[in-house]
Order: structure tokens, then C-alpha cells, then sequence
């Protein structure tokens, strides 16, 4: 295992995961277990055709400074799938949250690329949270 975040796992062609996936795995962050109690300002849901997983992301927007602050999620995705939306939920969040444009831009390079790389047959899954944030800005977008 490499120490170096950054090196792209996934070109080495193997099963390999990074410590940070690892970490992604285990302590997933800004799982939402029960949705019942928490007004959302956005939601969107999304499957992988690839593998038929589903994945659900609800946002919360700032209304001053219309920056997300909250992202919430969970999947019936893979261990890749878990580490690449804990993964996006933080990126999403962090530094005062990402504008609604940002997170539309967000790419699914992006977060591999934090999560200091994915095999490459795992890439499908990190698309997935991406997506499914897309789809709640734009949800969140059409109803204000
Ligand atoms: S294999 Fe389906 S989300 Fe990873």
C-alpha cells in the first residue's frame, strides 16, 4: 500500500484500495439512516445500470449564501460505492459547502482522485453518489 494519497490505484489495473477508501468504508460519513424526520431541500435518487444499485443523496442549501450544508445519503451500493459518497458528502460540505454550481461540476475524477484512487472496474460506482448530487441540486433548483 502506497503512503503517497494521491497515486492513481486504479492504473495499476488491480483490487487494490487506499487506505482513504478504506477509512471511507468503515466510518462513512453523513450516512441519513432514517429520512423520516429530515427536511430535505433537495433529493435525488439514482441507479447504476451497471451493477443495479440505488442511490439516494438529500441536500441542504443555505438560503443566504445558497452553498450546500448538509448532504446526506445512503446507498444499497458496494464498499466503493459507500467510500466514494462519504467521500462526495464531505467534498460537498466542506469549507463552507460548495456552491449549487460546484456541485453540479463535481466529477466523479474529482473524487477518486481524494480518495487517492479506485480499481478501475470500480468507477461506475463512484459515479453513482455524483449523479445522485446532481439530481438533488436540480431538484432543489426546480422547487425554489
Ligand atoms: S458494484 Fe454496484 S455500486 Fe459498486
Amino acid at each position: 500500500m502506497s503512503d503517497q494519497p494521491n497515486q492513481k490505484l486504479h492504473d495499476v489495473g488491480g483490487w487494490l484500495y487506499s487506505d482513504i477508501v478504506k477509512d471511507h468504508f468503515f466510518n462513512p460519513r453523513n450516512i441519513l439512516i432514517d429520512e423520516e424526520g429530515y427536511e430535505a431541500h433537495g433529493i435525488g435518487v439514482v441507479g447504476s445500470p451497471a451493477c443495479g444499485d440505488m442511490m439516494a443523496v438529500w441536500i441542504k442549501v443555505d438560503l443566504d449564501t445558497q452553498k450546500i450544508s448538509e448532504c446526506k445519503w445512503r446507498t444499497f451500493g458496494c464498499a466503493s460505492a459507500i467510500a466514494s459518497t462519504s467521500m462526495m458528502s464531505t467534498m460537498a460540505t466542506e469549507n463552507g459547502g460548495m456552491t449549487l454550481v460546484q456541485a453540479k461540476r463535481l466529477s466523479p475524477e474529482a473524487i477518486i482522485d481524494r480518495l487517492g484512487g479506485l480499481p478501475d472496474r470500480k468507477y461506475h460506482c463512484s459515479v453513482l453518489g455524483h449523479q445522485a448530487l446532481r439530481e438533488a441540486v436540480m431538484d432543489y433548483e426546480e422547487t425554489n
